[in-house]
């Protein structure tokens, strides 16, 4: 196994049926050389809808929940899962949360032990909130990170996960390079994912606040694609891979 091809789902491998249906051909052509992970936002349990639905390759790794889940042949990672319960206590963050009347938990379904999700009506002071949040969690010494990402979703997550420090669990467990190593997203839960020792690729649907993380802390390992979803993927592959 040579390269690594971490891809968020929606609106990045999923958005366009016929540029997912063409790079499921090309990574199955080059199946021995290339393991594929799935990082996204949804649960297990959704994440295996949306793979039927939309007819993907199952992949080596599915990293969901925004990272605080990594799955292998439906199997729970537990190393992971150990690892990110040594500095969470979700009940107490949850409480704090709760204080906040404009965050609305999600469904029970989008929650899991390691991961604790609000929506927020998209409005201007959206990110105001998301910062008081933040002070009251620094002040009350609770240790986990807040991830806000289309304006409205807000997931509160253990310190040590996101889906950028998961496909680092993985690189070094599969000893992959960070050259071979490409990622591929476009929303704000994927920042953590160029912020590795990678190479990254935008789709060009990328939302504001990725396009805002690449004008800031973008480099020559960052590749803004001309074209969208699963197109700009397979764009993105041909700049790093030359395949
Ligand atoms: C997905 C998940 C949701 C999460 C969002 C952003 O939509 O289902 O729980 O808040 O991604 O990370
Ligand atoms: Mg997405």
């Amino acid at each position: 196994m040579k390269f690594l091809l971490v891809t968020d789902l929606d609106n990045t491998l999923v958005g366009d049926d016929e540029a997912t249906q063409v790079l499921n051909q090309r990574l199955q052509s080059k199946r021995s050389q290339i393991c594929w992970v799935y990082a996204t936002g949804r649960s297990y349990a959704s994440t295996c809808e949306l793979i039927a639905q939309k007819q993907l390759l199952a992949p080596d790794y599915l990293i969901a929940g925004v990272g605080s889940e990594i799955y292998q042949d439906g199997t729970l990672d537990l190393d992971w899962a150990e690892y990110l319960s040594q500095s969470w206590d979700k009940i107490a963050i949850a409480s704090l949360a709760q204080q906040f009347s404009k965050l609305k938990p999600q469904s029970p379904k989008e929650q899991n032990p390691w991961k604790i999700s609000y929506i927020l009506e998209p409005t201007a002071e959206n990110s105001s909130t998301v910062q008081a949040l933040q002070q009251k969690l620094t002040e009350s010494g609770l240790l986990a990170q807040i991830i806000f990402s289309s304006n409205s979703y807000v997931d509160l997550l253990p310190q040590t996960s996101n889906k950028g420090n998961a496909l680092t669990y993985l690189q070094k467990r599969l000893q992959i390079p960070s050259e071979a190593t490409l990622v591929c997203g476009d929303s704000g839960n994927d920042i953590s994912m160029f912020e590795q020792d990678v190479r990254g690729v935008i789709v060009a649907n990328a939302l504001s606040e990725l396009l805002e993380w690449h004008r800031e802390c973008g480099t020559e390992n960052h590749y803004l694609a001309g074209s969208a979803c699963a197109w700009g993927i397979m764009e993105g592959m041909g700049y790093f891979w030359e395949f």
